[in-house]
């Protein structure tokens, strides 16, 4: 099963996906693309690191959102991609990429969705007073963090906690919840059926 991840930052979560797709601990997933729209960022460095092959782009060379999304459709099919999981990339992504790729796109965020969606959801989540916030893996559908997820988990908001804090425990459960989701979906475990997210039962 092969995965391109996109990223546009530092790359973390991308850092336990290469991790574990060389341990073989993504249940048959294999990382073997990266696509970032921020060239020189941390998370092609890593990727580089790691030895898989990475697309980078400026979005601003291009005209518009669909001729730069079929130069990475076309980078996708060159290597097969069956998976894409987007782990901190900035961009909504459009309609060449959904059509294409449509309930084979996943995206994890730092809040329970449908709170806080879009930019900087710690710093909402702080400024809203909530006693709790936490991490969500969906699937990703035209909207901005709207589409249905596949697993939620919650994070404390304690009370001395700033937005680095509170970003310290939230990407503790980011580097455990994104893992499990790709096994699973690589496994076979978990799909999508009609905008219903399906979990085939454990035993
Ligand atoms: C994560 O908090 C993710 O939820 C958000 O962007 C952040 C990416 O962190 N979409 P990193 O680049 O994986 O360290």
């Amino acid at each position: 099963v092969n995965l391109a991840v996109f990223a546009s930052g530092t790359g973390s979560n991308l850092q336990r996906l290469l991790d574990l797709s060389r341990l073989d601990e993504l249940g048959g997933g294999k990382v073997v693309l990266v696509v970032s729209d921020k060239p020189g960022c941390r998370a092609l460095e890593r990727a580089a690191a790691a030895g898989v092959a990475t697309f980078a782009f400026y979005p601003k060379a291009y005209p518009d959102k669909p001729a730069y999304e079929r130069e990475i459709l076309d980078r996708l099919r060159e290597h097969r991609i069956d998976w894409i999981v987007l782990a901190g990339y900035m961009r909504l992504v459009g309609e060449v990429l959904l059509q294409a790729y449509g309930g084979r796109i996943i995206n994890l965020h730092p809040s329970l969705l449908p709170n806080f969606p879009g930019k900087d959801a710690i710093g909402q989540a702080l400024a809203a007073g909530v006693s709790r916030t936490g991490v969500t893996v969906h699937f990703v559908d035209e909207g901005m963090d709207t589409g249905p997820a596949i697993a939620q988990e919650a994070v404390p908001v304690d009370p001395g906690d700033d937005a680095d804090s509170l970003a310290v425990k939230i990407h503790a459960v980011e580097h455990r919840l994104l893992p499990e989701v790709v096994r699973a979906l690589c496994r076979g475990e978990v799909w999508l059926d009609n905008g219903q997210v399906h979990w085939r039962p454990q035993g």
